[in-house]
């Protein structure tokens, strides 16, 4: 299924035990706040952080943000009970760590059997088994609530005993492949975090990759990474002017029924066109137009 275009530039994960960063997030400008029950939230504090998220759907005050909760694995104790509150509560989307296989994300939709139609669900990418099978559990879309990836660097990194080094060079396969699989089924895919939060400089770097390899926005640790996150994921000035000049250009009495023209001295075709369609809906969306 083909998503409708939601600004997802910024997401900001908040342990949803945590009442400061609760009240916090409904004043940021992220696009996405998840609601994390699983890796930030201690085990004694499980049961109260599912309490919370729950009233925090019920309570609302996200406006335009789009809510989403992370609940933990149905292989953990905590699972099935988070699954039923969150299916119960209905949030924008409802994230899953950890999944391995088709199986597994059957199973998360069937869990989420009673939750209503608006409630996607999204899966972690995070486990060394799932990266072989990135094509199998994308195409899952088709037949189950599935709309999203999130790369989860932090988990795979642990798993591969690979560096989290600045230049990200032994995950760039798997943004490349995560990517790939997402777009094949229409996916939302967002990237990992990065957890040097007081580094800007190294996070826009990050946040700059992810957008050069076409990811729709960046999951975030701290309200600091919000703004330079939105700025890198919007299109530019110079993108949203050859955006609108392709559009026009393909409008043109003498470029009618033409498959490949001229702008501004460069080639352009008609999937430069969808391109510039994309773009256009994107700033649409961002401005609250759509
Ligand atoms: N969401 C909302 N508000 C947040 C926040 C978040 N993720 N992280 C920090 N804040 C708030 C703090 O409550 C504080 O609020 P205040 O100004 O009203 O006092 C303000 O932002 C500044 O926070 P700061 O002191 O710089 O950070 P901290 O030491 O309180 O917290 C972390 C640092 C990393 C523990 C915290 O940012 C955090 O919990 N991040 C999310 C972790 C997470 O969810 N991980 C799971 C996915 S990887
Ligand atoms: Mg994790």
């Amino acid at each position: 299924m083909i998503q409708p275009i939601r600004p997802r530039r910024s997401a900001l994960y908040l342990p949803a035990s945590n009442p400061k960063a609760l009240a916090k997030a409904r004043t940021l400008p992220a696009d996405v706040v998840i609601l994390d029950l699983e890796d930030s939230v201690a085990p004694e504090h499980k049961a109260e952080a599912r309490a919370m998220a729950v009233v925090a759907v019920a309570e609302d005050g996200f406006g335009r943000r789009e809510l989403v909760i992370r609940a933990n694995g149905l292989g953990t104790s905590w699972g099935e009970d988070d699954l039923s509150a969150i299916a119960a509560a209905g949030p924008d989307a409802v994230l899953v760590p950890k999944v391995s296989s088709v199986a597994e994300v059957r199973a998360y939709d069937a869990a989420l059997a009673a939750a209503p139609a608006h409630t996607q669900l999204w899966i972690m990418i995070e486990t060394c088994a799932c990266l072989p099978l990135l094509h199998d559990l994308a195409a899952c879309a088709a037949e189950t609530r599935l709309s999203g990836f999130v790369l989860g660097t932090n988990d795979l990194a642990k798993e591969m005993h690979a560096r989290l080094s600045p230049a990200r060079t032994p995950f760039l396969p798997v943004l490349t492949m995560t990517v790939a699989a997402a777009r094949a089924h229409g996916l939302v895919v967002l990237d990992g975090v990065c957890n040097e939060f007081r580094d800007l400089d190294l996070f826009r770097a990050e946040a700059e990759q992810g957008l050069e390899f076409g990811f729709d926005g960046k999951t975030l640790i701290h309200p600091d990474q919000i703004e330079p996150c939105n700025a890198v994921f919007s299109p530019s000035p110079a993108e949203i002017a050859w955006a609108e000049a392709v559009e026009a250009a393909f409008v043109l009495p003498e470029n009618a029924g033409k498959g490949a023209i001229k702008v501004d001295g460069k080639m352009v075709e008609l999937l430069h066109l969808d391109q510039a369609r994309r773009v256009l809906a994107v700033v649409a969306a961002i401005s609250g137009e759509t």
